[in-house]
Protein backbone atom coordinates (compact mmCIF):
# COMPACT_ATOMS: atom_id res chain seq x y z
CA UNK A 1 0.00 0.00 0.00
CA UNK A 2 1.21 3.25 -1.08
CA UNK A 3 0.61 6.27 1.49
CA UNK A 4 0.48 9.91 -0.20
CA UNK A 5 1.20 12.80 1.71
CA UNK A 6 0.85 15.17 -0.69
CA UNK A 7 -2.04 16.63 1.31
CA UNK A 8 -5.06 15.94 3.39
CA UNK A 9 -7.85 13.52 2.53
CA UNK A 10 -10.82 15.08 4.64
CA UNK A 11 -11.52 18.63 5.25
CA UNK A 12 -10.94 20.03 8.73
CA UNK A 13 -13.41 22.13 10.34
CA UNK A 14 -15.81 22.77 7.30
CA UNK A 15 -19.20 23.89 8.34
CA UNK A 16 -21.86 22.64 6.12
CA UNK A 17 -24.61 23.51 9.57
CA UNK A 18 -23.31 26.93 9.61
CA UNK A 19 -20.99 29.12 7.23
CA UNK A 20 -20.65 27.18 4.36
CA UNK A 21 -24.08 26.11 3.96
CA UNK A 22 -24.85 30.06 4.24
CA UNK A 23 -22.20 30.48 1.65
CA UNK A 24 -23.67 27.62 -0.42
CA UNK A 25 -27.56 29.65 -0.10
CA UNK A 26 -25.56 32.99 -0.94
CA UNK A 27 -24.09 31.72 -3.93
CA UNK A 28 -26.90 29.68 -5.30
CA UNK A 29 -27.56 30.39 -8.55
CA UNK A 30 -23.85 30.43 -8.87
CA UNK A 31 -22.85 26.64 -7.74
CA UNK A 32 -25.86 25.49 -9.18
CA UNK A 33 -25.40 26.69 -12.75
CA UNK A 34 -21.61 25.76 -11.99
CA UNK A 35 -22.64 22.14 -11.39
CA UNK A 36 -25.86 21.61 -13.58
CA UNK A 37 -24.35 19.51 -16.41
CA UNK A 38 -23.40 17.39 -13.89
CA UNK A 39 -27.06 17.03 -12.29
CA UNK A 40 -28.39 16.78 -15.55
CA UNK A 41 -26.24 13.81 -16.51
CA UNK A 42 -26.66 11.93 -13.18
CA UNK A 43 -30.75 12.70 -13.41
CA UNK A 44 -30.46 11.09 -17.13
CA UNK A 45 -28.39 8.26 -15.43
CA UNK A 46 -30.70 7.88 -12.60
CA UNK A 47 -34.14 7.90 -14.85
CA UNK A 48 -36.69 7.78 -11.97
CA UNK A 49 -39.76 6.42 -12.81
CA UNK A 50 -43.62 7.82 -10.94
CA UNK A 51 -44.13 6.26 -8.01
CA UNK A 52 -40.61 5.87 -6.86
CA UNK A 53 -39.67 6.84 -3.09
CA UNK A 54 -36.53 8.96 -3.16
CA UNK A 55 -34.06 10.29 -0.44
CA UNK A 56 -31.95 12.85 -1.67
CA UNK A 57 -29.03 13.41 0.05
CA UNK A 58 -27.46 16.87 0.88
CA UNK A 59 -30.02 18.20 -1.39
CA UNK A 60 -28.43 21.83 -0.49
CA UNK A 61 -30.75 24.54 -2.24
CA UNK A 62 -33.13 21.73 -3.20
CA UNK A 63 -32.68 21.97 -7.46
CA UNK A 64 -31.93 18.13 -7.74
CA UNK A 65 -34.48 17.53 -5.11
CA UNK A 66 -37.32 19.44 -6.93
CA UNK A 67 -36.61 17.91 -10.52
CA UNK A 68 -36.58 14.63 -8.64
CA UNK A 69 -40.18 15.28 -7.46
CA UNK A 70 -41.23 15.72 -10.98
CA UNK A 71 -39.66 12.65 -12.04
CA UNK A 72 -41.72 10.22 -9.26
CA UNK A 73 -44.90 12.26 -9.47
CA UNK A 74 -48.00 11.88 -8.80
CA UNK A 75 -47.33 8.36 -6.58
CA UNK A 76 -43.98 9.03 -5.55
CA UNK A 77 -41.82 11.25 -3.18
CA UNK A 78 -38.60 12.13 -2.61
CA UNK A 79 -37.06 13.26 0.73
CA UNK A 80 -34.35 16.16 0.57
CA UNK A 81 -31.71 15.90 3.77
CA UNK A 82 -29.09 18.63 4.75
CA UNK A 83 -27.22 19.26 7.09
CA UNK A 84 -27.60 23.36 6.88
CA UNK A 85 -30.89 24.79 8.52
CA UNK A 86 -30.52 27.29 6.07
CA UNK A 87 -30.53 25.00 2.96
CA UNK A 88 -33.98 22.83 3.93
CA UNK A 89 -35.50 26.67 5.04
CA UNK A 90 -34.83 27.82 1.70
CA UNK A 91 -35.46 24.20 -0.17
CA UNK A 92 -38.78 24.08 1.47
CA UNK A 93 -39.92 27.57 0.36
CA UNK A 94 -38.44 27.22 -3.16
CA UNK A 95 -40.26 23.92 -3.87
CA UNK A 96 -43.86 25.77 -2.21
CA UNK A 97 -43.11 29.09 -4.56
CA UNK A 98 -43.09 25.59 -7.76
CA UNK A 99 -45.88 24.12 -6.54
CA UNK A 100 -44.22 20.78 -5.95
CA UNK A 101 -46.02 18.72 -3.44
CA UNK A 102 -44.42 15.01 -3.36
CA UNK A 103 -41.93 16.46 -1.59
CA UNK A 104 -40.26 17.09 1.85
CA UNK A 105 -36.78 18.63 3.76
CA UNK A 106 -35.21 17.73 6.51
CA UNK A 107 -32.30 19.06 8.27
CA UNK A 108 -30.35 16.03 9.48
CA UNK A 109 -26.68 14.77 9.37
CA UNK A 110 -27.04 12.23 6.76
CA UNK A 111 -24.88 10.08 8.95
CA UNK A 112 -27.17 9.53 12.02
CA UNK A 113 -30.75 10.48 10.15
CA UNK A 114 -33.14 8.13 11.38
CA UNK A 115 -36.34 8.28 8.78
CA UNK A 116 -39.91 6.78 10.12
CA UNK A 117 -41.78 6.42 6.60
CA UNK A 118 -37.69 4.20 5.13
CA UNK A 119 -37.10 1.89 3.65
CA UNK A 120 -36.91 4.11 0.63
CA UNK A 121 -36.36 3.13 -3.32
CA UNK A 122 -33.40 5.26 -4.36
CA UNK A 123 -30.58 7.26 -2.69
CA UNK A 124 -29.22 9.64 -4.78
CA UNK A 125 -26.83 12.72 -4.46
CA UNK A 126 -25.07 15.66 -6.70
CA UNK A 127 -22.00 16.28 -4.89
CA UNK A 128 -23.67 15.77 -1.03
CA UNK A 129 -22.37 12.67 -0.28
CA UNK A 130 -18.18 13.28 0.35
CA UNK A 131 -18.40 15.29 3.56
CA UNK A 132 -19.17 12.14 6.39
CA UNK A 133 -16.13 12.29 9.11
CA UNK A 134 -16.63 8.62 9.11
CA UNK A 135 -17.76 7.31 5.74
CA UNK A 136 -18.52 3.91 6.34
CA UNK A 137 -20.55 4.31 9.52
CA UNK A 138 -22.41 7.31 7.50
CA UNK A 139 -23.31 4.92 4.29
CA UNK A 140 -24.28 2.07 6.71
CA UNK A 141 -26.69 4.63 8.68
CA UNK A 142 -28.30 5.47 4.61
CA UNK A 143 -28.15 1.75 3.77
CA UNK A 144 -30.56 1.24 6.28
CA UNK A 145 -32.96 3.29 5.47
CA UNK A 146 -33.00 1.55 1.89
CA UNK A 147 -35.19 -1.24 0.59
CA UNK A 148 -33.14 -4.24 -0.28
CA UNK A 149 -32.00 -4.10 -3.44
CA UNK A 150 -32.46 -0.05 -3.89
CA UNK A 151 -30.71 2.07 -6.52
CA UNK A 152 -28.20 4.11 -5.27
CA UNK A 153 -27.02 7.24 -7.81
CA UNK A 154 -24.17 9.82 -6.60
CA UNK A 155 -21.60 12.24 -8.23
CA UNK A 156 -18.57 13.00 -6.13
CA UNK A 157 -15.77 15.07 -6.83
CA UNK A 158 -12.17 14.13 -6.01
CA UNK A 159 -10.03 14.30 -2.32
CA UNK A 160 -9.33 17.99 -1.33
CA UNK A 161 -6.46 17.67 -2.52
CA UNK A 162 -7.33 17.90 -5.79
CA UNK A 163 -10.39 20.69 -5.45
CA UNK A 164 -8.10 23.84 -3.94
CA UNK A 165 -11.68 26.36 -3.98
CA UNK A 166 -12.19 23.62 -0.63
CA UNK A 167 -8.88 24.43 0.76
CA UNK A 168 -8.55 28.16 1.15
C1 LIG B 1 -21.56 20.81 -2.58
S1 LIG B 1 -23.13 21.03 -1.79
C2 LIG B 1 -24.22 20.19 -2.95
C3 LIG B 1 -25.66 20.56 -2.76
C4 LIG B 1 -26.67 19.88 -3.67
N1 LIG B 1 -26.57 18.43 -3.61
C5 LIG B 1 -26.57 20.35 -5.11
O1 LIG B 1 -26.12 19.57 -5.95
O2 LIG B 1 -26.92 21.49 -5.39
C6 LIG B 1 -22.97 19.84 -0.46
C7 LIG B 1 -24.18 19.75 0.42
O3 LIG B 1 -24.02 18.67 1.35
C8 LIG B 1 -24.53 19.08 2.60
N2 LIG B 1 -23.94 18.27 3.67
C9 LIG B 1 -22.64 18.26 4.09
N3 LIG B 1 -22.46 17.38 5.07
C10 LIG B 1 -23.67 16.80 5.31
C11 LIG B 1 -24.13 15.79 6.21
N4 LIG B 1 -23.30 15.21 7.09
N5 LIG B 1 -25.43 15.44 6.16
C12 LIG B 1 -26.29 16.04 5.28
N6 LIG B 1 -25.91 16.99 4.41
C13 LIG B 1 -24.62 17.36 4.41
C14 LIG B 1 -24.16 20.55 2.68
O4 LIG B 1 -24.89 21.27 3.65
C15 LIG B 1 -24.41 21.01 1.26
O5 LIG B 1 -25.73 21.47 1.07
Amino acid sequence: MTEMNNGPETLKGEDWAGEMGAKWLANLACFEGMIAPIGEALLRQADFKPGERVLDIGCGGGGTTIAIAKAVAPSGEVVGIDISPDLTTASLRRAKDAGVTNIGFICADGATVQLEDAPFDRLFSRFGSMFFPEPHKAFANLHSLLRPGARIDLAVWGPPRDNLGFMQ
